[in-house]
């Protein structure tokens, strides 16, 4: 299943995306918002979802189109559109899509993927593919913001599968519902550098009703060195390449992040 087929497999999933707590204290919306202003726009967003990172960006002045594989999510992306200030909503357009075969008229001068949905992408066709669609859709000298995680050794020795794992507090929703969730890895295809990962809601209803919600996807996992060849493959310059969003530059800290801000090579 791919990431966007888990989203809309329930509109339930996400209708909770917003209130996850891991999700609303991630600390990159502000270094987005940055670098949107200083491209100076417009911006395209990948994988926008819900959009966590879209919504701050069209309020800090910039043009930003979101392009999303989930109805869900989009829906839920409008609806919060809809409470923002009409010069906010100006600014957005949004597209149902699927990041790896797009074409947009508009050309573009920043070109984000926050929070990791090219993880989703399981193979390099489908990889090849999408940066080829980035590369079509960015201006001369624009520049694309790739974010995934870095994968850590400890990480990739674990063998267990399977197995719960909770170190998240318990979130609410505003209609009464109580929420804790979940996450493991149900298995490894370490071959292809992929985990299936799974986030298990448990949701207790203000009637006494429980339900028990499974998000499954693919996460495919990319090293330095490979995001670098696959980036230079597809026609980008990498010019920095950050552990954090505070900028901290690769190897400060680990496992971190990696955050490549790529230049769309000329000619
Ligand atoms: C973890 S969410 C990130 C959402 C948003 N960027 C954020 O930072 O909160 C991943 C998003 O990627 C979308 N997605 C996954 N595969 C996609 C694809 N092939 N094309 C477009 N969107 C996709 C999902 O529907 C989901 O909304």
């Amino acid at each position: 299943m791919t990431q966007a087929g888990s989203y809309n497999e329930y509109m339930a999933i996400a209708e909770l995306y917003d209130y996850v707590v891991p999700y609303r204290e991630r600390q990159d919306v502000g270094f987005f918002v940055e670098a949107a202003k200083e491209s100076e726009g417009p911006v395209l967003e990948l994988g926008c979802g819900t959009g966590r990172v879209l919504i701050p960006t069209a309020r800090a002045g910039v043009e930003i189109t979101g392009l999303d594989l989930s109805t869900d999510m989009l829906g839920i992306c409008r609806k919060k559109l809809k409470t923002e200030p009409q010069e906010v909503q100006a600014r957005v357009r949004l597209v149902e899509g699927d990041m790896r075969h797009f074409e947009l008229a508009q050309k573009f001068l920043l070109v984000t993927l926050p929070f990791r949905p090219f993880q989703h992408l399981t193979t390099i066709d489908e990889q090849l593919a999408c940066l080829g669609c980035i590369h079509n859709a960015l201006a001369e000298g624009g520049r694309m913001i790739l974010d995934v995680f870095n994968p850590s050794m400890e990480a990739l020795t674990r063998t267990n599968f399977g197995e719960e794992m909770s170190e998240e507090p318990e979130f609410s929703l505003p209609d009464g519902r109580k929420v804790i969730r979940r996450h493991m890895v149900a298995s490894r295809d370490v071959p292809n550098q992929i985990n299936y990962v799974e986030l298990i809601h448990y949701v207790s209803y203000p009637d006494g009703r429980k339900e028990r919600l499974v998000q499954a996807f693919p996460m495919r996992y990319l090293f330095r060195f490979e995001a670098e060849h696959l980036l230079a493959r597809a026609g980008f310059e990498v010019e920095q390449l950050y552990s954090d969003y505070d900028k901290k530059p690769y190897g400060a800290k680990y496992p971190g992040e990696l955050i490549f801000v790529a230049r769309k090579s000329k000619g």
